[in-house]
């Protein structure tokens, strides 16, 4: 079920960003949040991992922020969403990137199309099934040895429980709960990737990890 709070964050941008910010302050503000998976492609890049200026996939982008932080990096960047309205306001807001509608399960692209493919802050969007769509998809659309960053919710334990429970009955709908109960490094795993780093943040709040596409022995 789709508590009200979540259709109006998702219909009123402030009210979006105000929860964005909320949420935020556990890891270090909206503009650390954001940067979280620019800042790991980056490091990737210093260690060999892909080449400077890679080609980057932002999946279920919105509107655009964890992507625009991807091409102050100097990243070539696409971002793709499902949702017009957000693509708009994306397009707006960094007119230079190309923004594709489409969805993530299946994305418009050609396999070994991308260096690298981020998900920031929307795996938990999808049920099991899609969830793995999409990373089945992530493998697809990678070259070989491409990366994948993902930064999304992590089951908190302590202080922040009740805080995430709180959010999640607010804003989320019943697959964030599933994907808490999930382990997202076996999930990668079982889609073909290699698990390079993983961290948990915003006090076991919210995790990020990095993958590498292996060619083959997978699926
Ligand atoms: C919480 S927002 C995250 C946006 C952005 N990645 C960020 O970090 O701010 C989740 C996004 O996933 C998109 N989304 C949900 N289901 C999708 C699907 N099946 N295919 C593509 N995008 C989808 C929504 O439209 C929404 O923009």
């Amino acid at each position: 079920m789709t508590s009200p709070l979540r259709t109006l964050a998702y219909r009123h941008r402030w009210l979006y960003d105000s929860v964005t910010a909320i949420s935020a302050v556990a890891v270090g503000g909206v503009e650390r949040l954001r940067d979280l998976g620019a800042d790991w492609l980056a490091e990737a890049i210093g260690a060999g991992a892909i080449g400077a200026g890679a080609s980057v996939l932002d999946l279920c982008c919105g509107g655009g922020d964890a992507a625009i932080a991807l091409a102050s990096r100097g990243f070539a960047v696409t971002g793709l969403d499902v949702a017009p309205r957000a693509l708009e306001q994306a397009a707006r807001r960094a007119p230079q990137l190309s923004w594709i509608e489409g969805l993530a399960e299946d994305p418009p692209f050609s396999a070994g199309t991308f260096d690298a493919v981020q998900i920031s802050l929307a795996l938990h969007e999808f049920t099991p099934e899609e969830r793995r769509a999409v990373l089945v998809a992530c493998h697809r659309v990678l070259k070989p040895n491409g990366v994948l960053v993902v930064v999304d919710l992590h089951a908190a334990k302590g202080v922040m429980a009740l805080p995430q429970a709180v959010f999640c009955h607010l804003f989320e709908t019943e697959t964030a709960q599933m994907f808490l109960a999930d382990n997202l490094g076996d999930q990668l795993e079982e889609a073909g990737f290699e698990l390079v780093r993983s961290e948990v943040l915003a006090m076991g709040a919210l995790q990020r990890l990095l993958a590498r596409r292996q060619s083959v022995g997978h699926l």
